[in-house]
């Protein structure tokens, strides 16, 4: 069997809720990898049976080809991070740091060199001696990954850990999270309700939506090629069309009729058949708009509208149009300096298209009725 952790048809139920059910996916060793869904869909429940702290109802977990199913937490190579620190008040980072190796009774010399080791690691040396409240939240973070990856674990797990941090932070913590990743090179199991968090640090995401794995893929494959309603909708913001193939074109595109929008081309990677009912994701930025028509393309889909939201975000402004009485969402960057350019308005006609290829054709195509 590969290397990594594997679920194999976990189920959880928590009294007679269905925490999770029937999941399976495998994690390769060494990656970066994030468990990405809302609240209450089950991440926490996947962690915690991983972590041993929980058992499944039914299913099985391996780590390297062991069947670590019945294994109690404390012989398993993992350990958590939690959203709150847990950190002992009244030790400094230093004895925080060096607590799990003193419990496994290492010699003082050891300590020694493993805890400068990762202090050096969170870039904290200088704040050794101090106890926890003379630290900040951040630093505090920082602390509660060095006292995890101390006795070297084979997998980290990491439960929104970033959850109590501000923006900014946050955003600094993840490029710390990805170095320390790097430098230590075991597997990262990072969960998050945060979707920018989940795409700027992983190598592969795993999507839960109501204990269901909805997808697994790289961040790019789950933002451009999301298989269902929910990804897409969950993953950034998208328009959704729901129409019927009318026409095959040549062998590469499709017609989709729709009940409240004019025809529209759509890429054919789908094998889609004449009549069938689909879903097609646009995303936002996909969309061009222009206060002039563009010259014709073939298949590129391409319509009159009024502009009836403008919300300016600095480095791009999203705005939402009408056709006919379908709002659509266009993001456009800025590429040039605003002030010299006439921006659009409200009420202003406009002329929006987008490439036939770049639109997706959602893979499960829910009665959304
Ligand atoms: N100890 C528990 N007792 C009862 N229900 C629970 C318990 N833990 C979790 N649940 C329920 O199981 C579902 C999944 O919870 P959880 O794994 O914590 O989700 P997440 O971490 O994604 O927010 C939720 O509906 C939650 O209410
Ligand atoms: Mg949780």
């Amino acid at each position: 069997m590969e290397k990594g952790v594997v679920f194999k048809n976990i189920c959880k139920k928590h009294g007679a809720s269905v925490a999770l059910a029937d999941v399976s996916f495998s994690i390769k060793k060494g990656e970066f990898f994030s468990i990405l869904g809302p609240s209450g869909c089950g991440k926490t429940t996947l962690l915690r049976l991983l972590a041993g702290f929980d058992h499944p109802d039914s299913g099985q977990i391996f780590l390297d080809g062991v069947d670590i199913t019945a294994l109690p937490s404390n012989r398993r190579p993992i350990n958590t991070v939690f959203q709150n620190y847990a950190l002992f008040p009244h030790l400094t980072i230093w004895e925080n740091i060096a607590f799990g190796l003193r419990i496994a009774k290492r010699p003082e010399s050891v300590i020694k060199s493993e805890v400068e080791r990762m202090l050096h690691l969170i870039q904290m040396p200088e704040h050794a001696h101090k106890k926890p409240d003379q630290i900040s939240g951040g630093q505090k973070q920082r602390v509660a990954i060095a006292r995890a990856l101390v006795n070297h674990p084979q997998v980290l797990l990491l439960d929104e850990p970033l959850a109590a941090l501000d923006l900014k932070l946050r955003q600094k913590m993840l490029i710390d999270l990805d170095h320390i990743h790097d430098e230590v090179g075991i597997t990262f199991i990072f969960v998050t309700h945060d979707q920018t968090e989940a795409m700027s640090v992983s190598d592969r995401i795993a999507v839960l939506h109501k204990g269901h794995l909805e997808q697994i893929g790289s961040p790019i494959q789950i933002y451009e090629a999301p298989e269902s309603h929910f990804v897409a909708d969950f993953i950034g913001d998208t328009n959704f069309f729901d129409g019927r193939v009318t026409q095959k074109i040549e062998k590469d595109y499709s017609l989709l009729t729709l009940r409240d929008f004019p025809d529209i081309y759509c890429f054919n990677d789908k094998q889609l058949s004449a009549n069938e009912f689909v879903h097609l994701s646009v995303r936002p930025e996909k969309i061009h708009i222009s206060r002039n028509r563009p010259e014709p393309i073939p298949f590129v889909n391409c319509f009159e509208a009024v502009v009836s939201e403008v919300i300016y975000k600095g480095d791009h402004t999203n705005y939402g149009v009408l056709v006919g009485s379908r709002k659509i969402s266009i993001t456009k960057q800025h590429r040039h300096f605003l002030l010299d350019e006439k921006t659009l308005q409200w009420e202003d006609r406009v002329w929006i298209w987008w490439y036939a290829d770049d639109g997706f054709i959602l893979e499960r195509n829910e009665d959304l009725t």
